[in-house]
C-alpha cells in the first residue's frame, strides 16, 4: 500500500532582514529552506535600515517562493497551508510577507496562518525531530526554553501540559543586540553578532574584568536595582557600557582579548540564570533558540553546564537557530493543529509577545 502523502506547508519569513521561503511536511521535515540575506545590503549602514528592508523584501519575496518550491521539487497544487510571520517584527517588513502570504494563499486557494515569529524559535526544535511522547506540539516537555535574538531575550518555562509561562526578559538591550552594539564597538561591522564570535575565539576571555548582571538568582524580587522584574530578567546595557568605557580608558586593549572578555559574561550570566530556572521549577530539560543560540561560547557553555547538572540541552542546528522559513512553516502546522485558520484581515503585529499556539 502506498504511503499516505506528506501535507506540506510554505512557510514565510519576512520579520527583519532576511527574506525566507521553505517547505515543510506536517511531521516537520524540511523539503527546503531558502534564506536571501540582506546583509551586504545593510552593512554599509551598519545596520538594519527599516524602510530599506522592506524594499528588498518586495523584491525578493516571491523570487524567494518560487526558489522554496523549486527546491522542494513541488508546485501550488501539492501544498496544503501557507504559513507567514506576522510578528514581531519591523511593521513595513513585516507587511510584505503578510500581503505576500495573503495573495498566494487566495490565488492557490489554500488556508493560512500568521504565526508568531519568537514561537517559530522555540519550534525550531520540532523541525527534523522524533516525535515527542506525550507532547502536544512536538517539543521536549517539561522544559525550560531560552529565546536570545537580536531583539528579544525571554527565559520561559514549557510546562508538560502544553503552553509557555514567560519567566523573564531583558529590561534594556536583548542579547543579540548587546552582541551587535559592542561589535560596533569593536569595528566589526555588521552583522556584529557572528564577527565576534569568530574574533573571540582569538582572544582571552579573563583578560578583562567585566560586570555580569546576575542579581539574585533565587529569593525576593527586587534586591538588586539593576534587575527590575525579578530573579529572571536580564540586563546588558551595563555591560555593553563597560566594554564602551575601557575602551576609551585603554584603547589599546587587544579586540580579540575585549571580545572574548565580552562574549564570557554575556553567555555567563544567560547561563546561570537558565540554570537557575531549570533548578528552581524542577525541569531536566533546557531549549536555546534564536539567533544568539548559534553562538559557539553560548553552545558550548550551556552544553558543559547542563552536563555537569545532569540536564538534557537542545539546541536547532545552525541554520535554523538565525531566522529563516523552516521554523515558521513548523509553527505553522502548529498553530494549524489547534485549529488556527485566519481570514484576509490577517494584520502584522510588530509587539506581538512570545506565545505558543
Ligand atoms: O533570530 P535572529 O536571526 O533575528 C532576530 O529575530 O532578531 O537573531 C539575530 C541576532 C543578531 O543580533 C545577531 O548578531 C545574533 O543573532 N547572532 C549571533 C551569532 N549569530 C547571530 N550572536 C552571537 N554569536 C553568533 N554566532
Ligand atoms: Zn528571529
Amino acid at each position: 500500500m502506498a504511503a499516505p502523502r506528506q501535507r506540506l506547508c510554505l512557510g514565510i519569513e519576512t520579520s527583519c532582514d532576511e527574506t525566507a521561503a521553505a517547505v515543510v511536511t506536517s511531521g516537520g521535515a524540511v523539503r527546503s529552506s531558502i534564506v536571501a540575506s540582506q546583509a551586504n545590503l545593510h552593512a554599509q549602514y551598519g545596520g538594519v535600515v527599516p524602510e530599506l528592508a522592506a524594499r528588498q523584501h518586495v523584491q525578493a519575496v516571491l523570487p524567494t517562493v518560487d526558489r522554496a518550491l523549486a527546491a522542494a521539487g513541488v508546485t501550488w497544487s501539492d501544498l496544503d497551508l501557507i504559513a507567514v510571520t506576522r510578528g514581531p517584527g519591523l511593521p513595513a517588513a513585516l507587511l510584505v510577507g503578510v500581503a505576500a502570504a495573503k495573495a498566494v494563499a487566495f490565488a492557490a486557494g489554500l488556508p493560512l496562518v500568521g504565526v508568531n515569529h519568537l514561537a517559530g524559535h522555540v519550534y525550531a526544535h520540532a523541525l527534523e525531530a522524533e516525535p515527542q511522547a506525550g507532547s502536544p506540539d512536538r517539543l521536549p516537555r517539561p522544559a525550560v526554553a531560552l529565546v536570545v535574538s537580536g531583539s528579544h531575550t525571554d527565559l520561559c518555562h514549557l510546562p508538560a501540559e502544553g503552553g509557555l509561562q514567560l519567566l523573564g526578559t531583558t529590561v534594556d538591550d536583548a542579547a543579540g543586540e548587546a552582541f551587535d552594539k559592542v561589535a560596533r564597538l569593536l569595528g566589526l561591522g555588521y552583522p556584529g553578532g557572528p564577527a565576534l564570535d569568530r574574533l573571540a575565539q582569538t582572544g582571552d576571555p579573563g583578560a578583562v574584568p567585566l560586570p555580569r548582571a546576575l542579581g539574585p538568582l533565587t529569593g525576593p524580587r527586587r534586591r538588586d536595582p539593576r534587575l527590575v522584574g525579578g530573579p529572571y530578567a536580564f540586563s546588558f546595557s551595563g555591560l555593553k557600557t563597560a566594554v564602551a568605557v575601557r575602551l576609551e580608558a585603554a584603547p589599546d586593549t587587544p579586540p580579540a582579548d575585549l571580545a572574548a572578555s565580552f562574549q564570557a559574561a554575556a553567555v555567563e550570566v544567560l547561563v546561570a540564570k537558565t540554570l537557575a530556572a531549570a533548578a528552581h521549577l524542577r525541569v531536566r530539560t533546557v531549549l536555546v533558540a534564536g539567533g544568539v543560540a548559534a553562538n559557539s561560547a553560548l553552545r558550548s557553555a550551556m552544553t558543559a553546564a547542563c552536563i555537569q547538572s545532569g540536564l538534557t540541552v537542545c539546541f536547532p542546528p545552525l541554520c535554523y537557530c538565525t531566522d529563516n522559513a523552516a521554523m515558521i512553516a513548523v509553527a505553522g502546522w502548529m498553530a494549524h493543529a489547534r485549529g488556527q485558520v485566519d481570514g484576509w484581515d490577517l494584520d502584522a503585529d510588530p509587539n506581538l509577545p512570545l506565545e505558543l499556539p
